[in-house]
C-alpha cells in the first residue's frame, strides 16, 4: 500500500495517488480560496458548538479558533501556501491548522462533511456580498432622487418606439429608474432571506451521530433559520440561482439605462453631457468621447444572465443529495455578485455628474409634434368625440410636416382651418409646460408630481 501518495483527506481506501491532471481538474481552491474568511467563521462557530456539546474540550477549542484566526492573518498577509493537491479552501485550511496545532487540528471536522461545509460557505459569503450591493444600489437610488428633484421642471421628450411622443419632465424619466431599482433593492432584500438559512449540521447528506446543536451555531452565524432537511442542505443551490436572478433584472434595468446614457451622449440626441472622467477617447479619431461606462455596464449584463442559465442548468439534472457538479456553481456566482456591484457602483458615481442640456431636450420636445395629444383632449373638452379629434389633430399634423411647423407655431386662423371648436384658449394647451403641468396625478409626469414622488423615494430610503 503507498499511503505515502495518497490524498491526506481521504486517501484511506485508495491503492494508488489520483492523476495528477485529475487532481487539477477536480480541484476548485484557485476559485474558492475566496471562501476564506467565511469558512473560517463556519469553522470557529462549528469548533465553539462541539464544545458545547461536550466533544471538544474548551483548550481544543481555544487552540482550533485562535489558530483559525492566525491563518486568517497568514492568507491575508499573503503568506499562506495554497496547495492544489490540497483540492479545495476547506482542506488547505484544514491541512494548516493540522501542521499548526497537530491531533487537535484534525478534530475540527467532527460532526461535519464538506458538503455542509461549502454549503455553509457560500451562503455566508453570499449574504455578505448582498449587503454590499445594497449599499451601492441604495447609493445610486440617493443619486437619482437627487437630480429628478434638480430637474422636476426640465422638458424633455417622452418616447415610445423611441418616436417623439410626449413632453415629460426630466426628472420624471429619472424616477422611472428610481422604481425599477426599487424593486430590484426589495427582489435582493427577499432573496437574502432564503440565503440566511443554514444548512451547517446536515454533515454528508443525513445528518450527523454527534450530539450538535444546531441552535448554536446558527446563532453565532446569524443564520434567520436552520435548513429543515439535510439532504436539501447539502445539496440545493437555488438560493444561489434565485440571487443570479434578481442580479440579471437589476443588470437588464442598468442595461436599460446605459442604452439610453449611449443614446442621449450621441451628438444626433446631445440631451446630456458625461464628464470625461467616465468616457475614453479613440486612438484615430480625435473627437470621439465614447461612454464606455454605460457601454461597459450593457455588455456585462450578459455575464450574469449567463450566470443564471450556466447555474439552472447545472442544478437541473442532479439527483439527491450532493454532487460534485456543485463545485461549478461558484464561478458564475462570484462573477455575478462582481459584475453587479461593479456596474451599480460606477453607476452611483456616475449618475450625480449627469450634465442635461435642457435648452437642446426643450427643443427636441418642441419639435415632435410632442403635445398633439393635448390638443385632442382639448377638442374633447370641447365636446367632440375622441376619434374625431384624432383625426382633426392627424391632419393639423400632417399640415405641420409639410409646412415645417410645430402645432404651437402655427397661427388661430391656420388651426380653425382644422376645427373651429379651436379657439384662442388653445395656446395654452399646446405649450410644454401646460402639457406636463396638465398630467397631475400621482404617477404623472407634472413637476408638482416629481416633487412628491421625489418626498416619496426619500421617505422610501429613510425606511432601509
Ligand atoms: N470543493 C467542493 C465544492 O465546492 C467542496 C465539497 C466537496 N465534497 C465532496 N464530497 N467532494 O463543492
Amino acid at each position: 500500500m503507498s499511503s505515502e501518495k495518497t490524498n491526506q483527506s481521504w486517501g484511506g481506501r485508495f491503492s494508488e495517488p489520483v492523476d495528477a491532471f485529475v487532481a487539477r481538474f477536480t480541484a476548485s481552491v484557485d476559485f474558492d480560496k475566496r471562501l476564506y474568511r467565511h469558512d473560517i467563521l463556519g469553522s470557529q462557530a462549528h469548533a465553539r458548538m462541539l464544545t458545547q456539546a461536550g466533544v471538544l474540550s474548551e483548550a481544543e477549542r481555544d487552540a482550533i479558533v485562535a489558530g483559525l484566526d492566525e491563518i486568517r492573518g497568514e492568507i491575508e498577509a499573503g503568506t499562506f501556501e495554497w496547495r492544489v493537491d490540497l483540492e479545495d479552501v476547506h482542506m488547505n485550511i484544514e491541512a494548516r491548522l493540522t501542521e499548526r496545532l497537530g491531533v487537535v487540528g484534525k478534530k475540527l471536522h467532527t460532526g461535519r462533511s464538506r458538503n455542509d461545509q461549502v454549503a455553509t460557505d457560500i451562503r455566508l459569503w453570499l449574504r455578505d456580498e448582498i449587503d454590499a450591493i445594497l449599499v451601492e444600489l441604495n447609493r445610486l437610488q440617493e443619486g437619482l432622487l437627487q437630480l429628478a428633484e434638480t430637474e422636476a421642471d426640465t422638458i424633455m421628450p417622452g418616447f415610445t418606439h423611441l418616436q417623439t411622443a410626449q413632453p415629460v419632465t426630466f426628472g420624471h424619466h429619472l424616477l422611472a429608474w428610481f422604481e425599477m431599482l426599487s424593486r430590484d433593492h426589495e427582489r435582493l432584500v427577499d432573496c437574502r432571506k432564503r440565503v440566511n438559512r443554514m444548512p451547517l449540521g446536515s454533515a454528508a447528506l443525513a445528518g450527523t451521530t454527534y450530539p450538535i446543536q444546531r441552535q448554536v451555531t446558527c446563532e453565532l452565524l446569524g443564520f434567520e433559520a436552520i435548513g429543515g432537511n439535510s439532504l436539501d442542505g447539502v445539496s440545493d443551490r437555488d438560493f444561489a440561482i434565485e440571487f443570479c436572478a434578481a442580479a440579471s433584472l437589476a443588470m437588464m434595468h442598468l442595461s436599460r439605462f446605459s442604452e439610453e446614457l449611449v443614446l442621449w451622449t450621441s451628438a444626433q440626441f446631445q440631451f446630456i453631457d458625461l464628464p470625461d472622467r467616465f468616457c475614453t477617447g479613440s486612438s484615430i479619431m480625435p473627437q470621439k468621447k465614447n461612454p464606455d461606462v454605460p457601454e461597459l455596464v450593457r455588455g456585462k449584463t450578459g455575464r450574469v444572465f449567463g450566470a443564471l442559465t450556466g447555474l439552472l442548468t447545472l442544478m437541473k439534472g442532479q439527483p439527491l443529495a450532493y454532487n460534485k457538479d456543485n463545485q461549478e456553481d461558484k464561478e458564475p456566482l462570484f462573477d455575478a455578485a462582481d459584475t453587479l456591484r461593479d456596474s451599480l457602483r460606477a453607476f452611483a458615481d456616475m449618475v450625480p455628474a449627469i450634465k442635461p442640456k435642457r435648452e437642446i431636450m426643450r427643443e427636441a420636445a418642441r419639435r415632435g409634434f410632442s403635445t398633439a395629444t393635448d390638443l385632442a383632449d382639448y377638442l374633447v373638452r370641447k365636446g367632440l368625440p375622441f376619434r374625431d379629434c384624432h383625426e382633426i389633430v392627424g391632419h393639423a399634423v400632417k399640415y405641420g410636416v409639410d409646412s415645417g411647423k410645430d402645432l404651437a407655431e402655427m397661427s388661430l386662423d391656420e388651426l380653425r382651418r382644422f376645427s373651429d371648436q379651436i379657439e384662442r384658449d388653445v395656446f395654452a394647451v399646446l405649450t410644454l409646460e401646460g402639457s406636463v403641468n396638465a398630467r397631475d396625478h400621482i404617477g404623472g409626469t407634472a413637476p408638482a408630481q416629481v416633487r412628491a414622488a421625489v418626498q416619496r423615494g426619500r421617505a422610501l430610503l429613510g425606511q432601509r
